[in-house]
């Protein structure tokens, strides 16, 4: 007999392989298709993630699943069909969507991600919601392909998006996971330090990404991974980078080129100012010396601060004091 959750994973396996049908060979599916094709995406990528497509029907994957013998109740607890309110019908959660089937550890179907074709539809991405076979929190994109480079290079490179990693993955950096959103979690950490202790964080260029980087970077530290942040200009993520330079000059100036954490937090409290005014130069010290203060090394924290010294032409003393001062005030 088998179990509620293995019925659960057949479901997603049988959809998955109908989703990528649907895209690659259909009418139906053409608009998706070229959207992707538009996009950079081949169709060697396409069948390599086994990229799909969902109709715009309300209710395709009720009937599909039916007929090959799905309860309702088992296609709800999936998360693949929403129970209408007030009322004893059911309809489909994925309609015209671009489908990327999201994997568990050993590379079962288990979810989806599905992309909104038109640039104005919310959400950009709909997701399956928590289920007994996925938990948001604990799913890395791409994690079951990418562990045997992972392993091989024993460093693990980190992204935000399904695109960044699959534009990833096709210029040759295949140690690539995504944490699809930006926060990565204690479990996510957990499945990457059985693997490797090394770490490039290579998410959007954007602010909000930036600053996800640096809270995940706090976080891979604590947990005894060595940490490298990678940048691009002009706000790019990964996959724009990599469409616009191509995946020779992503792997040299992105991926090998990427900061320890302190320089890039040196380059991200500059962004927007300009150092030659004294008020931001103010602001800006202060900020390095805030994360100085909480550098546990005191070598580390020696090097960090004879840089600043080096640069502002300030006495080491009245920089150490000033660490001192913040650290007595924020324990
Ligand atoms: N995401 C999500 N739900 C959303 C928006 C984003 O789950 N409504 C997740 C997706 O995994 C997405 C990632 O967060 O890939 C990063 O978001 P974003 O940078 O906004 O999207 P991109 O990956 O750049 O998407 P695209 O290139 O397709 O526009
Ligand atoms: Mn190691
Ligand atoms: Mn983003
Ligand atoms: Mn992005
Ligand atoms: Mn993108």
């Amino acid at each position: 007999l088998e179990s509620p959750e293995h019925r659960m994973i057949q479901a997603h396996e049988l959809l998955r392989k109908f989703y990528h049908h649907l895209l690659v060979n259909t009418k139906e599916g053409q608009e998706a298709l070229e959207y992707l094709l538009e996009r950079g995406f081949t169709r060697q990528t396409i069948d390599e993630f086994q990229i799909g497509y969902s109709l715009p029907s309300w209710d395709f994957t009720v009937k599909f699943l039916e007929k090959r013998g799905f309860s309702l109740k088992e296609m709800e607890s999936s998360g693949l069909i929403i129970k209408k309110e007030d009322s004893n019908s059911y309809f489909d959660r994925f309609r015209n969507r671009i489908m990327f089937p999201l994997e568990d550890e050993k590379g079962r179907t288990v979810a989806f991600s599905g992309r909104a074709i038109q640039p104005d539809e919310q959400p950009k991405y709909l997701n399956s919601p928590e289920t007994p076979i996925f938990h948001k929190s604990t799913v890395l994109y791409h994690f079951h392909k990418a562990r045997t480079f992972i392993r091989q290079k024993d460093e693990v490179v980190l992204f935000e998006g399904f695109a960044d990693v699959i534009s990833a993955t096709t210029a040759d950096v295949k140690n690539s996971v995504g944490t699809m959103g930006t926060s990565l979690t204690p479990q996510h950490i957990q499945s990457l330090k059985r693997i490797t202790d090394k770490v490039v964080i290579c998410f959007d260029s954007d602010k909000a990404g930036m600053e996800a980087a640096n809270r995940a970077s706090v976080a891979l530290i604590q947990s005894g991974f060595q940490v490298k942040i990678a940048l691009m200009p002009d706000r790019m993520d990964p996959d724009d980078y990599i469409k616009k330079y191509g995946g020779e000059k992503f792997r040299v100036e992105v991926i090998q080129s990427s900061l320890t954490r302190m320089s890039f937090l040196s380059y991200f409290y500059r962004q927007g100012k300009n150092l030659q005014e004294e008020g931001d130069r103010l602001t800006y010290i202060e900020k390095m010396i805030g994360e100085i203060s909480h550098i546990e090394s005191p070598v580390e924290q020696e090097l960090y601060v004879k840089s600043l010294s080096d640069e502002f032409n300030i006495q080491m003393d009245t920089l150490i004091g000033q660490v001192e001062k913040v650290r007595k005030s924020n324990p």
